[in-house]
């Protein structure tokens, strides 16, 4: 089986360079359907199992993703609440776990190393499920992050990796891990955002960090994957180094003004600021604050925040 349905040569010149939309044929693995994902679900181990619910539209990060307990609920009730709440569901490395879906997972990287002469990706992937009215707030990757949509509507904003969209500071938090991948938005953002209308069986591929968002308009499946380069290694690497220069000794470094020798240096310091309490100090605990209950409305009843220890 080909995977993609339309590529062509402009995609073959555009890839991680711009935005770009191309069809493809997963739904017809039949990996994709809800009684697969139910089994898929019931076999999956819950420390790579997030069901996710939005936060407050206000504020300066507006529909910031907050972590339920993923624990106790047949895969059956948690593609049941997918339908009828509002949570984002990301069973995380099931394409690389399970034989049947890593197989498709290396025939989507074979066909990309195919045809646009990239070679090893060592790519992770996850299935993404999700409600009708769930979004996926203003964010970036840290990795370069292919969205793989299968069933359903969405709609896909993109945004440039600039200074303006993706600050200094913002990305820093990123690596460093403050505050899950949120970025600051602005409604005046929306001037330069392309927008996506995602029909089932297409996938959208943007420049590494480049913040996106996403709306959902059904019920949807889609997979993720993320994979790393010499490119995004780098950049992190500074980025450990900018991000505790900023916060340790209230600096202001710039990833966007310094040199390439700069750069190197301060790579090379990152290797080691990364193994240092310092940065182990900068990584957030993550708290659970609802779990997903069917006999609730939404699926969804809050709870006192638990720390999540797995
Ligand atoms: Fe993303």
């Amino acid at each position: 089986m080909e995977v993609f349905r339309n590529w062509t040569n402009e995609h073959r010149q555009q890839f991680r360079k711009r935005n770009i939309a191309v069809q493809h044929r997963l739904s017809e693995t039949g990996l994709f359907t809800d009684e697969a994902l139910a089994n898929l679900l019931d076999r999956h181990p819950s420390s790579k199992l997030d069901v996710m619910t939005m936060g407050s539209p206000d504020g300066p990060y507006p529909n910031a993703l907050q972590d339920g307990d993923p624990r106790g609920c047949s895969g059956k009730v948690l593609i049941e609440a997918a339908k009828a709440g509002r949570l984002w569901i990301n069973v995380r490395e099931a394409m690389n776990i399970y034989p049947e879906y890593k197989r498709v997972l290396d025939m989507m990287y074979g066909e990309i190393s195919e045809r646009t002469g990239i070679r090893r990706f060592n790519a992770k992937g996850g299935i993404l499920i999700s409600s009708p009215t769930a979004v996926v707030p203003y964010h970036c990757d840290a990795k370069e992050t292919i969205l793989w949509h299968i069933r359903g509507k969405k709609r896909f904003y993109a945004y440039p990796a600039t200074s303006q969209y993706l600050p200094d500071e913002g990305y820093e938090a990123v690596v460093l891990r403050e505050r899950d991948e949120d970025l600051p938005y602005s409604p005046s953002f929306e001037n330069n955002a392309e927008v996506f209308d995602l029909e089932p069986d297409q996938m959208v591929s943007w420049p590494l960090n480049a913040p996106h968002r996403v709306e959902n308009q059904t019920y949807c499946v889609s997979v993720t994957t993320e994979f790393s380069t010499f490119a995004s290694a780098f950049k992190n690497g500074v980025t450990v180094t900018n991000g505790l220069m900023r916060r340790k000794l209230g600096m202001n470094p710039s990833w966007y003004r310094d040199s390439l020798p700069a750069k190197a240096a301060k790579f090379a310091l990152g290797q080691v600021l990364k193994k240092t309490p310092m940065y182990e100090q900068s990584l957030r605990d993550s708290f659970m604050t609802f779990k997903v209950d069917q006999k609730q409305p939404g699926y969804i009843v809050n709870m006192e925040p638990v720390l999540r220890h797995f």
